[in-house]
């Protein structure tokens, strides 16, 4: 082989064996992009990474004091059970509601008369998560409920399976139904 081809070569070769090192050291060090939430008390359960991008469910409103718009999200592995109309959801199944307060819009009031709402100050946001085995005496599911960023109290906590579980126990706990 002549010596300049050689040299190409060993160049090449240098420069792959660097990259591999420099990709395994990134891959070691690569840092979350978000930091781990606090867990919920009773629970322990954390904002899922990601949440904000999963599928949407349904929609809901509450009037009255709460005032809210919400959009109910699923992960993957919920998302397939709802569409499936298929319970129990499978372990990793989780269930995000995303509560907005509901104000009126002056932009969108101007095209369509004083009709229109949109969602203001983000409320909570609050998690179902399903582990059948952790989660055994609450109908395999774990609660979170969190207000900016943190977890609500102890005594909020002990009221969600309760709730879930008066009105929805024939639907594995779970109120929202899919709106195709
Ligand atoms: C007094 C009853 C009640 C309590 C207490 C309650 N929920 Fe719910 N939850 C509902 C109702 C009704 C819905 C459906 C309406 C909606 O989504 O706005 C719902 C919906 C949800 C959903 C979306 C999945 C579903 O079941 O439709 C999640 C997630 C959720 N709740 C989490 C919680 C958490 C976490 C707590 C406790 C901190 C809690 N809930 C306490 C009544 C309750």
């Amino acid at each position: 082989m002549p010596d300049t081809l050689k040299h190409r070569y060993e160049r090449i070769a240098a420069f792959a064996i660097a990259a591999t090192i420099l990709c395994a050291v990134a891959a070691a060090s690569s840092v979350p992009t978000r930091a781990e939430s606090e867990a919920s008390p009773i629970y322990g359960v954390t904002i899922p990474p990601g949440f904000r991008d999963w599928e949407v469910v349904a929609v809901s409103q509450e009037a009255g004091d709460l005032n809210e718009l919400r959009a109910i999200l699923a992960n993957p592995a919920a998302m397939r059970a709802f569409r499936s109309d298929k319970l129990p959801f499978p372990d990793g199944a989780i269930i995000a509601k995303v509560a907005w307060k509901r104000v009126a819009s002056a932009v969108d009031d101007r095209a369509l008369g004083p009709q229109a709402f949109v969602p203001g100050a983000a409320s909570t946001r609050q998690f179902m998560v399903k582990d059948s085995k952790r989660y055994a005496s609450s109908g395999g599911w774990g609660f979170g409920r969190f207000l900016n960023g943190k977890p609500t109290d102890a005594a909020q906590h002990g009221t969600c399976f309760a709730c879930h579980a008066s009105f929805v126990s024939g639907h594995d706990f779970v109120f929202t139904q899919y709106a195709p």
